[in-house]
C-alpha cells in the first residue's frame, strides 16, 4: 500500500548529512552552552560524556536498528514498527509517542526557527545598525510579545518551506537541504568560532579575549558532578540534541535497504552532532558575549539553561559594532541557526508523512501539507502564548523523550530480544560494534534511564499540579488530545492492516 515503499536515501553521504541535520539543531548552539554554564562547566562534560556513551550512542544504534527493521515490512512510524516487534497488541499504542512527540515539539520548534529566519533578515536588512543594547534588547522583547505581526508572518513564512521541502520527499527535498545546509553550517560555524576565540580586548572593544570565556565555559567545578540535577541536565541535554526518544531517527533509517549498514552511520552522524555542539557550540556564544558584556553580565543572563537572550538580544548589537563585516557575521550566525533548526524540524514531519502512506495510502506529498496544517494549528498557541510553549517544550520535548527511549529499550533488549537485536545492529556492519554495547544496551542503559525517570518525578509532579494561565491549559488540554486522537488512528490502521499483516 505504500507509496514511499520505493522512495528512500539518494545516497549514503546524503543519508548521513540529514541524520546530522536532524541532530544538530538549535540545541547545540543554544541550549548546550548555556547548559554547560549553569552545571558545573567543564565539570559538565563528564555527566554529559557519560550519558553520550551509556545513554546516547546505545539509544542510537537501537533506534537505528529499529528503523531499518521496520522498513523490511515497509513499515516507516513508530506504531507499527513496534508490532512487529512486540507482537503483543499494546506495543503500537506505546509507538504513538514517535508520532506525537515529532508533532508537539514541531510545533514550537518551527516557532524558534522561524526567529532564526527573521533576524537573518533584519542583519541583512541593517535593522540592528546604530541601536544600542537597550534597544536591541526591546527589539527582541517586542517580537516575542508579538508587539508586531513580523513574528506571525516569519512563522508561517518558515512553516510552507518545511511543508514544500517536506513535499519533495526524502531524496528530493529533506537530502538535498541536508547536502547545502550541513556543510554550510559547518562552515559559518568555524568562521565565527575562529572569530571568537582570536577576539582581542581593546580599549575601544571588546572587555576580555574570547579565550576568556571559553575558560568560563570550561572551568570546572567538580562538586557539581556529585548532584544529581546535573545528571538529569546531562541526560536531557544528550537526548534533546540526539534527536533521541522522538521517533525521526527510526523513520528515517526505515528508508535504508535492509543490507546497508547501520553502526558506522549511526557513530557518523553521533560523533557528528558532539564535534558541532561541544567544539563549535562552545566557541561563539559564550567567548563573544563574555568578550563584550563580562562574565557577570553573561551567567545571569543564561539562567534558565537557555541561550535565546544572548543568541538574540546581545549577539546582533555586537555584531553591528563590527562595521562590514558584523553583517556577514550576522547572516552567517542567523542563517547557521536557521540551518540547524530546519534539518531538525524537516525530520520531525517524516514520521507523519510514513504513518499515513503506510497505513491509509496517502502520498508523502499530502501528507506534508497535513503535516503542515496540524503545526499552524498546534503552533498557534505556542506563538501567541509563553505558558503553552512552555507546557509543550517540558511535556513533549523533555518527558516524552525519557518515556519513549525507556519503553523503546526494553522492547528491544528484553522483547524482542537482546541476541536478536544484536544481531539486527550488526548486519551489514562496516566496523565491529564493541560487544561491551551488548551489555550496555540490555542492563546499563535501561537502569540508566529508570533512575533519570525517578529523577524526573518531583519536576513530573510539580508540573503537573501547578496552575497555569487559559493558554497553558489550553496546550495541556491539545496535547493529551493529540496523543488520543493518534491512537484512534493507529486503531483504525490497525484493523485495516489486520488481513495483510506480514509479520
Ligand atoms: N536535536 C535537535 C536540536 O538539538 C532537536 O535542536
Amino acid at each position: 500500500m505504500s507509496n514511499t515503499a520505493s522512495a528512500g536515501w539518494g545516497s549514503r553521504v546524503g543519508l548521513i548529512l540529514a541524520m546530522a541535520g536532524n541532530a544538530v539543531g538549535l540545541g547545540n548552539f543554544l541550549r548546550f552552552p548555556a547548559q554547560a554554564i549553569e552545571n558545573g562547566g567543564g565539570a559538565f562534560i563528564i555527566p554529559y560524556l557519560v550519558c553520550f556513551l551509556l545513554m546516547g550512542l546505545p539509544l542510537l544504534f537501537v533506534e537505528w536498528s529499529m528503523g531499518r527493521f521496520g522498513g523490511k515490512y515497509k513499515q516507516h512510524s513508530t506504531p507499527f514498527i513496534f508490532d512487529a516487534m512486540g507482537k503483543a497488541p499494546y506495543w503500537k499504542y506505546f509507538g504513538v509517542f514517535g508520532i506525537f512527540t515529532n508533532i508537539a515539539v514541531a510545533a514550537f520548534y518551527c516557532y524558534l526557527e522561524s526567529w532564526a529566519l527573521s533576524w537573518a533578515y533584519y542583519s541583512v536588512a541593517g535593522t540592528f545598525t546604530g541601536m544600542s543594547q537597550t534597544e536591541v534588547q526591546a527589539f527582541f522583547q517586542n517580537y516575542i510579545e508579538l508587539g508586531t505581526s513580523h513574528p506571525v508572518i516569519f512563522w508561517i513564512i518558515c512553516l510552507f518551506l518545511n511543508t514544500w521541502i517536506l513535499s519533495r520527499g526524502l531524496s528530493g527535498g529533506v537530502e538535498k537541504v541536508a547536502k547545502i545546509g550541513m556543510p554550510l553550517l559547518i562552515l559559518f560555524g568555524l568562521i565565527l568560532g575562529i572569530t571568537g576565540l582570536t577576539l582581542q580586548a581593546s580599549p575601544d572593544g571588546a572587555i576580555n579575549d574570547g579565550v576568556v570565556g571559553l575558560n568560563y565555559l570550561w572551568n570546572p567545578d567538580f562538586s557539581t558532578i556529585w548532584s544529581f540535577k546535573v545528571w538529569v541536565a546531562a541526560a536531557g541535554q544528550i537526548f534533546f540534541t540526539l534527536s533521541l526518544g522522538m521517533g525521526s531517527i527510526h523513520c528515517y533509517a526505515s528508508y535504508l535497504n535492509s543490507k546497508e549498514d547501520i553502526a558506522l552511520n549511526a557513530m557518523s552522524a553521533g560523533w557528528m552532532n558532539e564535534f558541532v555542539e561541544v567544539v563549535l557550540g562552545s566557541m561563539i556564544i559564550i567567548p563573544i558575549s563574555i568578550g563584550y558584556l563580562g562574565i557577570e553580565a553573561v551567567t545571569n543572563m543564561v539562567s534558565g539553561g537557555s541561550g535565546l537572550g544572548i543568541g538574540f538580544a546581545v549577539l546582533p548589537k555586537l555584531f553591528a559594532d563590527w562595521g562590514a563585516f558584523g553583517v556577514v557575521a550576522g547572516l552567517m550566525w542567523f542563517g547557521l541557526l536557521f540551518f540547524a533548526g530546519i534539518t531538525s524540524s524537516l525530520a520531525m514531519g517524516t514520521p507523519v508523512m510514513g504513518f499515513l502512506d503506510d497505513n491509509f495510502g496517502i502520498r508523502q506529498s499530502r501528507g506534508a501539507w497535513i503535516f503542515g496544517g496540524i503545526i499552524l494549528l498546534l503552533g498557534l498557541p505556542c506563538v501567541l502564548s509563553q505558558d503553552a510553549f512552555n507546557e509543550f517544550d517540558y511535556w513533549a520535548g523533555t518527558i516524552a523523550l525519557v518515556v519513549f527511549a525507556l519503553v523503546e529499550i526494553v522492547l528491544f533488549a528484553w522483547v524482542f530480544g537482546m541476541d536478536k537485536g544484536w544481531a539486527e545492529i550488526n548486519a551489514g556492519a562496516d566496523i565491529k560494534v564493541p560487544k561491551i554495547f551488548k551489555f550496555i544496551i540490555q542492563f546499563v542503559s535501561p537502569v540508566f534511564l529508570i533512575v533519570v525517570f525517578i529523577g524526573a518525578i518531583p519536576g513530573i509532579i510539580e508540573n503537573a499540579t501547578k496552575d497555569t494561565s487559559f493558554y497553558g491549559w489550553m496546550a495541556r488540554f491539545l496535547l493529551l488530545a493529540l496523543f488520543a486522537l493518534i491512537c484512534v488512528f493507529v486503531y483504525i490502521a490497525s484493523k485495516r492492516n489486520q488481513s495483510s499483516k506480514l509479520y
